[in-house]
């Protein structure tokens, strides 16, 4: 008979049974992609072997691929909390920035507002418009800003009349840092800006009721905290919006009627869609976002990441030489920590060689971050603290500067 109230432990071994790549190591990296659902895997290559044997043009492949996307757009409105119009499919965060910042027509000297903690996905698009439309980008410095109430101050003074537009991460990916979105949003709008989130590091990691955190676009990967295949993503409209909102980048997916006599744009989230796609990668993209709401449970993500984050945070807090960047009270489900006499890459290939542990370093802060996905266990998390532990009571061996040759009768130069 079926228990009704499982220990954790079981469900734990059937998620983690399902995520096949965690046997390859210390999946730590999900911020940057995450492990594939076998799932997913299994319904790209039912698409890849129909592709093969009754190929791409039979009517109902086109119909069938109608039905993934939607089924993709409603997967993705329920991890974000919103109605299915709402959300286009596109390729990228990147994509979906693009076409969130290309979507608002800044007349020279208008401001952009953006941070200095931005990954190139937001950075790229916010200085290709500033340059294009003669906008001026502003970068809030968020670096030593401890607190919301002096996030908000930043925001506050660079968020000037004539800001038309302010961009910014809901998570950062270097520190990882929870950045107070509704309130900064609030800001925005107050004085007439457009507010674009960049949902990267949160869709999937964290819990988003989207309509609470006053943004009018939420650009959300699928490679990542979705567990989806590459190149696919989703970007969140709000109806405040849309109907006047411009897509830039369009093709015959946008428009509900086009021709040589003009075109009506979708009058939802689809004008926004990307121009073409990967049929399976958009089966796998539906599969995955389904697989996470109902096999797995959102709630239970959400818990589980930020149990096993904040476990994490403090056990490697409490290691001597160890400075942890993430703020332990505003922290998601990433980790960014430096290891003292250790450069990030030398700390990096010591923790994968002794433990398999599959993270990254994080340049801009020179630090080592760590995805703590709902799937990480107590004991990966012990076993990767225990060889950082190890690294910071001994820092490298560094070789003696080398003797400066000095050449007799050449001088020194
Ligand atoms: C905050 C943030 N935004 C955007 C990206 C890029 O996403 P994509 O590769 O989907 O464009 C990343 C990571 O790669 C990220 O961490």
């Amino acid at each position: 008979m079926v228990d009704p109230f499982q220990p954790d432990t079981d469900k734990l071994a059937a998620v983690r049974a399902a995520l096949p790549a965690l046997g390859a190591g210390i999946y730590l990296n999900t911020g940057s992609v995450g492990p594939l659902p076998a799932e997913t895997a299994a319904a790209m290559a039912e698409i890849t072997d129909y592709e093969l044997r009754i190929g791409r043009a039979h009517p109902d492949y086109m119909s069938g691929f109608l039905e993934r996307l939607d089924e993709a757009r409603g997967a993705v409105a329920a991890v974000l909390g919103a109605d299915i119009a709402q959300v286009a499919i596109t390729h990228s965060t990147s994509t979906a920035m693009n076409s969130a910042i290309g979507a608002v027509a800044l007349r020279p000297g208008e401001r952009i507002v953006t941070t200095r903690s931005e990954h190139p996905a937001a950075v790229g698009p916010v200085l290709a418009a500033a340059e294009r439309d003669g906008a001026t980008a502003i970068f809030v410095d968020l670096d030593d800003a401890t607190t919301d109430e002096e996030i908000l101050r930043r925001f506050d003074e660079a968020i000037v009349p004539g800001t038309r537009l302010v961009a910014f991460s809901h998570v950062l990916w270097t520190t990882g840092r929870v950045l107070p979105v509704a309130a900064i949003g609030r800001l925005a709008h107050e004085r007439g800006a457009v507010v674009v989130v960049d949902g990267a590091q949160a869709a999937g990691a964290i819990r988003i009721a989207v309509h609470e955190l006053e943004a009018d676009f939420y650009a959300a990967p699928g490679q990542k905290w979705l567990l989806g295949p590459e190149a696919t993503a989703a970007l969140w409209v709000s109806p405040a919006v849309v109907a006047t909102a411009r897509p830039t980048l369009v093709g015959w997916f946008n428009y509900e009627k086009i021709g040589p006599d003009g075109g009506r744009y979708w009058p939802d989230a689809r004008r926004f869609d990307g121009t073409q796609f990967h049929k399976a990668s958009i089966s796998g993209f539906a599969r995955s976002c389904g697989w996470l709401s109902m096999y797995v449970g959102l709630t239970w993500i959400h818990e589980r990441g930020a149990a096993m984050a904040a476990r994490a945070a403090d056990r490697l807090a409490g290691i001597t030489g160890v400075e942890v960047l993430t703020p332990r009270d505003r922290m998601a489900t990433l980790v960014t920590f430096r290891i003292g006499g250790w450069t990030p890459d030398e700390a990096l290939a010591e923790l994968s060689a002794r433990t398999f542990a599959i993270a990254r370093t994080i340049p801009p802060v020179e630090a080592i971050r760590f995805s703590i996905g709902f799937f990480t266990t107590e004991d990966e998390i012990e076993r990767v603290a225990s060889a950082v532990e190890l690294l910071a009571a001994h820092t490298p061996v560094s070789l003696p500067p080398r003797p400066r040759l000095t050449v007799l009768g050449q001088g020194s130069g």
